[in-house]
């Protein structure tokens, strides 16, 4: 069976309570469950992590990305997009596609945000439209990466 990983960073954990007027009302669980669903309608077995450590989520990309059952992974890397140079540099020495994911749209925030240094690393980014973020990216692995 062909996997999707969905990888969520730091913080992330506390959706539901964080910040609800830019994160939104519901918790991580709330947005993961209906896309483990969809991706098992999919014959897709979905499985989803979250890590407020960088040395967890890099050594969680190097298993999923050397995995060759596995056609994609969700990272929403939270405030490591903007910081770790190491999460692009695992990014980078890794076969399967990763696509950038944030709830908020990060264009529109205070400029620390505006840079991510896993982007150019990424197969594509999505931001901004808060749970139909992870969507669409599920959306772009099933349709664009041909699974
Ligand atoms: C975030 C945006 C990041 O800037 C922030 O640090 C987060 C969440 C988002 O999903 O909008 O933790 O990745």
């Amino acid at each position: 069976m062909k996997k999707i990983l969905i990888l969520n960073g730091p913080n992330l954990n506390l959706l539901g309570q964080r910040q609800p007027d830019i994160y939104g009302s519901q918790t991580l669980n709330d947005i993961l469950s209906p896309l483990i669903d969809n991706c098992l309608k999919h014959d897709i077995e979905a499985t989803t992590v979250q890590s407020n450590h960088e040395g967890v989520l890099i050594d969680t990309l190097h298993q999923w990305g050397t995995d060759p059952d596995c056609v994609g992974i969700i990272f929403n890397a939270g405030a490591y997009t903007h910081t770790s140079l190491a999460m692009a540099d695992a990014i980078r020495s890794i076969k399967t596609p990763v696509i950038e994911v944030h709830l908020s749209n990060t264009a529109a925030r205070e400029e620390i945000r505006h840079c991510s240094m896993i982007a150019p690393v990424c197969r594509g980014t999505i931001a901004g439209f808060g749970a139909m973020s992870y969507k669409l990216a599920l959306m772009a692995i099933i349709d664009t990466l041909g699974h």
